[in-house]
């Protein structure tokens, strides 16, 4: 079992619609996926939930509120195990109950019972995060927790710098970790081609050489259509050049897969 954190220090770099068309995209390899929202916004909660389409396979089943989770008396914490649904089983945190720093450790054991991830048979095939902009709590439950990294690249002047601020904050979870996360690379998000974008990826290629995924992930009106109706964009009907965007997907996400060590043959 491999999970997998998006995340970069900069708000509105495509973390939520990259997580959760990677989360899609996981469904269509037929694997089995535990979405955990720590975005108090809960965007991606809400746009797995409201799942608009008909197929089982991405159907979506709350498991509840992280903070409900790590209630002491919980059925979870007394030992109940989910059983994982043909669609997405998701965690969430609402605005409502925001989490503390002392509710790290919790968090942490919550997602180790949930997932089965220290018995023979993990309970799911991948975890997906999706984590706020700004630090807090839930960010040292992911990065203390995660596996695997992937970096959106916000494509104005300003984008490179989250990339630093976020390697520090990684480097400094690092030592909270048995083995440090693992980097999938840093994709140029909603990359659109224009003059400032092929100067802020020229820059970053030179900056950070093969950390930099080939693939972008275009600025494309599909993915933010699929967002919009909460549906996977090849499941959109009539849209123009489908397969292509299909493609695309495949080549960034099969990419972030190997860099992950999370076998995938396309
Ligand atoms: N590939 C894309 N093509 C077109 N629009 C996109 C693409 N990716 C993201 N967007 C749009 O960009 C905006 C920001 O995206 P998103 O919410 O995924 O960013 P975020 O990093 O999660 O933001 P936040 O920091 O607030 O959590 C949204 O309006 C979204 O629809
Ligand atoms: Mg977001």
């Amino acid at each position: 079992m491999k999970s997998y954190i998006f995340f970069v220090s900069k708000g509105g770099a495509a973390k939520t619609t990259l997580a959760v068309h990677f989360a899609w995209f996981l469904r269509k390899l037929e694997r089995r996926v535990l979405f955990v929202d720590l975005d108090p916004q809960a965007n991606a909660a809400n746009i797995l939930t409201r799942y608009a389409g008909k197929e089982a396979a991405y159907k979506p089943n709350t498991l509840g509120d992280m903070a409900d989770i790590i209630d002491p008396d919980s059925p979870w914490t007394k030992g109940k195990r989910p059983v994982p649904s043909t669609g997405f089983d998701i965690v969430r945190v609402s605005t409502a109950a925001v989490l503390e720093d002392s509710d790290v450790d919790d968090a942490i054991a919550a997602l180790d019972h949930i997932s089965g991830i220290s018995e023979p048979e993990p309970l799911y095939d991948n975890v997906v995060f999706d984590l706020a902009p700004t630090f807090s709590a839930h960010h040292a439950i992911a990065l203390v927790w995660a596996d695997n990294l992937v970096m959106p690249l916000d494509m104005s002047s300003s984008g490179i710098d989250g990339v630093d601020i976020t390697d520090a904050t990684v480097e400094s979870f690092n030592k909270f970790r048995t083995t440090p996360l693992v980097d999938c690379g840093i994709v140029a998000a909603r990359y659109d081609g224009n003059t400032t974008h092929k100067a802020v990826l020229e820059e970053a290629k030179m900056r950070h050489r093969d950390r930099m995924l080939s693939m972008p992930f275009h600025d494309r009106e599909a993915f933010q259509r699929g967002i919009a109706q909460c549906i996977p964009p090849w499941q959109i009907p009539e849209q123009r050049d489908k397969r292509a965007r299909t493609a695309e997907l495949q080549t960034l996400f099969g990419d972030i897969l190997e860099r992950g060590g999370d076998g995938y043959e396309a």
